[in-house]
């Protein structure tokens, strides 16, 4: 018999959706799981749009404040999926209210802030999770257990890209719903905590620390209308990213992201060499991970499609047979799986705030080093 685990959804748009839709799926699939996804209360500042969204996602009840959320005592976990300038507030809020929190990427607008938040949930002592998902794409778990077990040895390079294409036009406004990602002060960079972010995450899960870095971030429409003031103000975001860093395990690493990369919407790829094999994947063809590897037989060695859905495969024994894909909402489905299999064992599962904090840090690092024109090490 399962039991309850009550959430509380603050925000209810691309994230919001991601998440409901994995809250609703996971029991059906994740079946031996003690806990169960409960829809209690959604949350939003409009009562008619957050009520359309409760009503027809399945929850059982709306607030328009995220304090009076927090403060209820029928909510379990709050799940943070509003813009990055929030999720502080909230998360602190959440953990002296001794909830749970699911916050999204990044944790925070940078470490300061990042630091509070760990400190709250750490004194709370509540569990705590963010959203970095692309972990929990197959291919991409996949990946690292074959890192794990040695199949690429020494490692030399990491090189990783995220780009889009839609702020390329200049009427393009920034702030406000849809747009806020360009405001500075509701996202706190641009590409950088937004999509590096994410390639970061990866490469600290896959490869491990980073020592340094030296970047350079580039702004290509320096003024843009501002949704909510109507005015025509600078724009504070970096539109495009490029680092280059040293690993803790020597390996050299290569990051780049942009919104002006036209043709891409969101070509998310990396690949690693190792001394005795590769490993490259495209978020694209998600389900495939390539991989080299130098033991082969000389006569059939060559670069490898496996294609990710095989039983034994990570996840995959929870989905359809051999042979059949599934998607990008899959590995939220599969970040809460963990989440709530976490509880159980009392082996949380990560990223949690303080392993999001690295990431936080090398964001950090990386905006320094473009304003500073000079390599930064990573506090
Ligand atoms: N894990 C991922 O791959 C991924 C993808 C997209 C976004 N994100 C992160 O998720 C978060 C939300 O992004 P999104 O794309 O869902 O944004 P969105 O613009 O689609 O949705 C934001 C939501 O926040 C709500 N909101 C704003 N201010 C609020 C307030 N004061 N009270 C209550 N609700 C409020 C909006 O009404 C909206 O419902 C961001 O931190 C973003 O970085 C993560």
């Amino acid at each position: 018999m399962s039991e309850p685990f009550r959430i509380g959804m603050i925000g209810y748009g691309f994230m919001g959706r991601a998440h409901t839709n994995a809250y609703k799926r996971v029991g059906d699939f994740f079946s031996d799981l003690a806990l169960r996804p409960v829809l209690q209360a959604a949350c939003g500042r409009k009562a008619d749009a957050v009520k359309a969204f409760a009503d027809g996602w399945g929850y059982a009840s709306c607030e328009t404040d995220w304090r009076q959320l927090v403060a209820r005592d029928d909510i379990d976990a709050v799940d943070i999926c509003v813009p990055n300038n929030m999720h502080k507030e909230i998360a602190i809020a959440a953990a002296a209210a001794n909830k749970m929190i699911l916050c999204e990427k990044p944790l925070a607008m940078d470490v300061a802030e990042g630091e509070q938040m760990c400190q709250a949930v750490e004194s709370a002592g509540v569990a705590n999770m963010v959203w970095y998902n692309y972990r929990r794409i197959p291919a991409v778990t996949l990946a690292k257990a074959l890192i794990d077990e040695g199949r690429l040895g020494k490692i030399f390079h990491f090189r990783t890209n995220f780009l889009q294409d839609w702020t390329i036009s200049g009427e393009v406004p920034q702030g406000g719903a849809g747009t806020w990602r360009l405001d500075s002060s509701a996202a706190g960079s641009g590409v950088t905590g937004d999509l590096l972010a994410h390639c970061i995450d990866t490469a600290l899960w896959l490869n491990g620390s980073i020592a340094d870095v030296s970047a350079m971030t580039e702004t290509f429409v320096t003024e843009r209308l501002h949704a909510e003031t109507g005015e025509v103000q600078p724009v504070g975001i970096d539109d495009a990213c490029t680092f280059m860093c040293h690993f803790k395990n020597e390996s050299l690493g290569l990051f780049e992201s942009t919104r002006y990369a036209r043709g891409h919407k969101a070509l998310y790829t990396f690949e690693i060499n190792g001394e005795r094999g590769s490993l490259r994947w495209d978020l694209h063809d998600l389900n495939r991970l390539e991989f080299f590897d130098y033991t082969d037989d000389s006569l059939v060695r060559g670069w490898r499609s496996i294609h990710v859905t095989e039983g034994e495969m990570p996840y995959m024994d929870r989905w359809w047979v051999p042979g059949l894909s599934i998607g990008y909402e899959h590995s939220f489905v599969h970040q809460v799986a963990d989440f709530l299999k976490g509880l159980e064992t009392g082996e949380p599962s990560q990223p949690d705030f303080r392993s999001a904090l690295e990431t936080q840090s090398v964001c950090d690092a990386v905006l320094k080093s473009a304003d500073s024109k000079a390599w930064v090490s990573v506090a």
